[in-house]
């Protein structure tokens, strides 16, 4: 079978590190590939004005699969500080490259599962009965809307007369905002579509229903964001009844399921939201699991076939420049499972993962974070193991 091209895109800080640590994890359990590596990030920023260069997007309409570090992003002023001085009088303005990709692909999807490895030792623990402690196993997969919704970006401080004029058509509007002066608004919008929602629905009724979980719930807010909230819920009933009977629905608010978070995490199997209810209950549910050292995710197109598989974690920079590495890789290793069960080569994904639990499980080797550290150059001489050693122990379970 002819090799597969990936498109590693490391972006800034440790996002090289835990890439080529993960790049080597995969060769080892014997995925074959082509990696072509794609610029993004900050120094692309710096030198030519984009951190998202058109060639990068090329190869990624090209191949298809990205396999992504992290990028750092900075505040405006920052931004603008650090460009090289010839590119000051452009006139350009910073924005996120991985933002920029999921707008460019419209990368709809985003699948956040969060799955406790037995034997971490940064695994949620609760009180049962009596002096008894409990940890409940969680296995949750979470569906963001990757687009749209209040980060879709339409927003205004101090609004034109047209765009005033057209709010003050809604009578909410005008009896709780009328008298403010223009101004002294900040206005940012929650947009749903249904051709968004609908896919988004579909595809995690479709994850439950192919891996088997119970339940799929709908984590809004209806009662109170009444039309895209509500738009959600109403279409997630009615694709339940059509197409799903066999799998329940249920339905939470967003500030409700934070505080069952820790209450009964073991109950919920996949769950659905929109765009930052999405990212806040993907964070919650991460923080049971391990946290950023653990989160994996995967954003993609299902029509285009395009797809970025990559840790939820940032670039840590205040980590980047340790002689020896300190992150845990475990977080891209499994974006890189994740990437090779969308690309069918399920076999090796289980391969990987099963060596990656057996490491946990045993506790021999710790990265700072599984070694409840706090994160210093000194702590390999500590004890924890190091990036490298982490990705070496995965290596000789496999
Ligand atoms: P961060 O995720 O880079 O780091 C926060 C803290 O989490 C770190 O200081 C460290 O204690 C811990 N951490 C992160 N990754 C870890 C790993 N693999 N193993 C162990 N511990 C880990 O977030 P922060 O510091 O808020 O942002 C740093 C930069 O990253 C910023 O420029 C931010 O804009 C960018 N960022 C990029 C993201 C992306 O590329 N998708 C996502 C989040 C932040
Ligand atoms: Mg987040």
């Amino acid at each position: 079978m002819a090799k597969r091209t990936i498109i590693s895109m490391p972006g800034d800080g440790i996002g090289k590190t835990v890439l080529d640590e993960t790049i080597r994890v995969l060769g080892a359990a014997g995925f074959e590939a082509d990696y072509v590596e794609g610029d993004i990030g900050w120094k692309f920023w710096c030198k030519e004005g984009n951190p998202l260069p058109q060639r990068t997007i090329d190869l990624l309409e090209k191949h298809k699969i990205g396999l992504f570090g992290a990028i750092t992003s900075k505040p405006k002023d920052e931004a603008f500080d650090e460009l090289l001085p010839e590119l000051k009088e452009k006139g350009l303005v910073y924005s996120s490259p991985i933002v920029g990709l999921r707008q460019h692909f419209n990368l709809d999807i985003c699948l956040r599962p969060c799955k406790t490895y037995t034997g971490n030792p940064l695994n949620f623990i609760r009180r049962g009965q009596g002096e008894t402690i409990e940890e409940p196993k969680v296995d949750v997969a979470i569906f963001r809307q990757n687009t749209e919704g209040l980060y879709g970006g339409v927003e205004w401080s101090n609004p034109s007369p047209q765009v005033h004029a057209a709010f003050m058509t809604h009578p909410k509007f005008v009896s709780n905002f009328g008298e403010t002066p223009v101004d002294e608004l900040s206005i940012s919008t929650r947009i749903f579509t249904k051709k968004a929602t609908e896919r988004i629905l579909r595809a995690a009724f479709e994850y439950a229903d192919k891996y088997g979980y119970k339940s799929v719930t709908v984590c809004e807010k209806p009662n109170v964001i009444r039309e895209t909230s509500g738009m959600m819920y109403k279409m997630a009933q009615q694709m339940q009844k059509a197409d799903f009977p066999h799998i329940e629905l249920w339905n939470t608010n967003i500030d409700a399921q934070m505080m069952w978070l820790t209450k009964n995490p073991e109950n919920y199997g996949v769950i659905v939201a929109g765009n930052m209810f999405g990212d806040i209950v993907s964070d919650g549910f991460a923080g049971l699991i391990g946290g950023l050292g653990f989160a994996c995710s995967a954003q993609y197109n299902p029509e285009s076939g395009v797809a970025v598989f990559e840790p939820t974690h940032g670039s840590a920079p205040k980590y980047a420049d340790y002689p020896v590495s300190i992150v845990n890789p475990i977080a891209m290793v499994e974006s890189a499972c994740m990437m090779l069960d969308f690309i069918d080569e399920s076999t090796i994904a289980k391969k990987i993962r099963k060596a990656v639990a057996e490491v946990v499980a045993e506790g021999n080797v710790k990265t700072y974070d599984m070694a409840k550290m706090a994160g210093r150059a000194d702590v390999v001489e500590k004890g924890a193991a190091s990036t490298k050693e982490m990705a070496d122990a995965i290596i000789k379970k496999l």
